[in-house]
């Protein structure tokens, strides 16, 4: 995999992470989930990782795969993922049905709702589910960054197995 800004190569594919990543802890777990998606094993995909807030329907439509990724506010996706998807689906709806996906949220004590969120609005795209939602409470670790390591790697995967 290469990564952001790279010359496009016709056959190659594209991940696209969005994310909302508000403090350092969840900045470690974008990093986490970025090392993955860049394993040197994996070829042929490009990866793009663009904060919620900028992310744009051409790059939804541009990508192959995605990975979302969010913190739990208010018992919901945060604000700026919810923006996201408000921007995106209706100029995206059909397009991206069947491509796979991944997620994670990082809370304080209480991911389910978030998870749910994002679920209910992936559903409605037709996005397909590549790998296991990451759910992160309390600090980080190793074993949580290979969560999201994993996380990032599978979906990576997924879209490179899915060229041609
Ligand atoms: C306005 C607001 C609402 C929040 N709501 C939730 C929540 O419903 N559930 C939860 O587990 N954490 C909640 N949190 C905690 C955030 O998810 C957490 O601060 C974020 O993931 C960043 O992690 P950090 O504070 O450890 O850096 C909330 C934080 C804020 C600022």
């Amino acid at each position: 995999m290469t990564d952001l800004d790279a010359p496009n190569d016709p056959g190659e594919r594209v991940l696209l992470v969005v994310h909302h990543t508000p403090s350092p802890p969840t900045r470690e777990l974008l990093e986490a989930v970025l090392a993955g998606a860049t394993d040197p094993d994996i070829t042929g995909v490009r990866l793009r990782s663009v904060p919620a807030l900028g992310a744009t329907v051409p790059d939804v439509l541009a990508a192959d795969g995605y990975v979302f990724g969010t913190s739990a506010n208010f018992g919901y996706m945060s604000g700026a993922l919810k923006h996201f998807f408000d921007t995106v689906y209706y100029p995206c709806l059909d397009a991206v049905a069947g491509r796979p996906y991944g997620l994670w949220v990082h809370g304080n004590n209480d991911t389910a709702g978030a998870v749910a969120s994002v679920r209910k609005i992936v559903s409605g795209l037709g996005l397909v589910q590549a790998a296991a939602d990451v759910e992160v409470t309390g600090p980080i670790d190793g074993a949580v960054r290979e969560k999201c390591y994993e996380l990032g790697a599978t979906v990576a995967v997924t879209v490179a197995g899915e060229a041609g």
